[in-house]
């Protein structure tokens, strides 16, 4: 366990001493109508993308938030709660929480409709959250599962579907690898906790969500992250990080496979007016209609000579063809 310890003692330096753009990418932090993000906070961004998806926080969800950093996305989530307690932000960095709360309470003094009491800091971690089973609607947790060793991250990402109300969202912002990374980057505890070498390749990452019992998952975005150049980091190649925002539902995993959305469409092209695949799915001719990756091979292979998948664009918000 030595790896959580170097990295527990990493984050109580860095809420000692803020480290601007350790993790962050370069776009600027969500700007939302009447939110102002004091200077502190904006300084401990740790993230690597984001996990506030505005669209889907109507109805005032109960949030937990995973690893609390300076409390910028804690902030984010409690604008569209705005109620007492509605963000749960666990983190097991005294100094962590100790900058959080600094940080809310300046968030008070700059936003007249936020409280500080709309986000409740708890101690504890990933592994063992301080809720009941299926109590919150989203749990939310940004550039802290990469670190986790993937036992411990099968670990998180089961107990984040413990307490997450069926049909409720996990919704996640890490890096991941475009190919594996080398071991000894991987057992470098220091560059681990900094989020720079405990990423899994796309593939393993989305398989883990799917073992956790996630039964579909929608990319939000991926981009580059940061490059790990073979001079400073001992490689024989140069080795591209990518940052990856997903949203995992607790829904049932179908008999076929898990849904995994990343901006597929098909577009049927064939002579009738409509293609009906006898699986749920109704192609209009000439119109996209949104896929899974899934059912997207399946047509493909199906359907070659009629339907045209268009590729993946890494950006797909809600809806689905299962
Ligand atoms: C990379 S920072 C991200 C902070 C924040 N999510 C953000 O976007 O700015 C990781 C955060 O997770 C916390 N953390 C470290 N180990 C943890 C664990 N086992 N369980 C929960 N949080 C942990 C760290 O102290 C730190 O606040």
């Amino acid at each position: 366990m030595t790896y959580l310890k170097t990295t527990a003692e990493f984050y109580s330096e860095v809420a000692q001493t803020p480290q601007v753009g350790l993790c962050c990418v370069q776009s600027s932090p969500l700007r939302l109508p009447g939110l102002s993000i004091p200077e502190p906070m904006q300084q401990m961004n740790y993230g690597c993308g984001t996990t506030v998806h505005p669209a889907e926080l109507t109805n005032e969800p109960t949030v937990l938030y995973v690893g609390v950093g300076g409390g910028l996305e804690a902030l984010q989530f409690a604008y569209f709660s705005r109620r007492s307690g509605s963000v749960i932000a666990v983190e097991p960095v005294s100094a962590m929480r100790e900058a959080a709360t600094r940080n809310l309470e300046l968030a008070a003094q700059e936003n007249p409709w936020f409280n500080p009491s709309f986000v409740e800091i708890r101690d504890g971690d990933a592994f063992a959250l301080p809720v009941p089973d299926a109590s919150v609607d989203v749990v939310a947790q940004n550039c802290l599962f990469n670190i986790f060793e993937p036992d411990d991250l099968t670990k998180a990402l089961k107990e984040a579907y413990r307490v997450l109300k069926p049909g409720g969202r996990l919704q996640m912002s890490d890096p991941i690898a475009t190919r594996p990374i080398p071991v000894h980057l991987q057992q470098d505890e220091r560059l681990r906790a900094m989020c720079l070498s405990g990423a899994l390749t796309y593939e393993q990452y989305t398989q883990r969500i799917i073992d956790a019992g996630f039964g579909q998952v929608e990319i939000r975005a991926r981009r580059p992250y940061r490059l790990l150049d073979r001079h400073t980091y001992y490689l024989e190649e140069d080795l591209l990080l990518e940052s990856l925002d997903c949203v995992a539902f607790k829904v049932p995993i179908p008999e076929d496979g898990a849904c995994i959305f990343t901006g597929k469409t098909a577009i049927y092209k064939g002579s009738e007016e409509f293609f009906d695949d006898s699986a749920g799915h109704v192609l209009q001719r000439g119109v996209p209609a949104v896929v899974c990756d899934k059912t997207a091979a399946k047509l493909g292979k199906s359907r070659p000579e009629d339907v045209i998948i268009t590729d993946s664009t890494w950006h797909y918000v809600g809806g689905g063809c299962c």
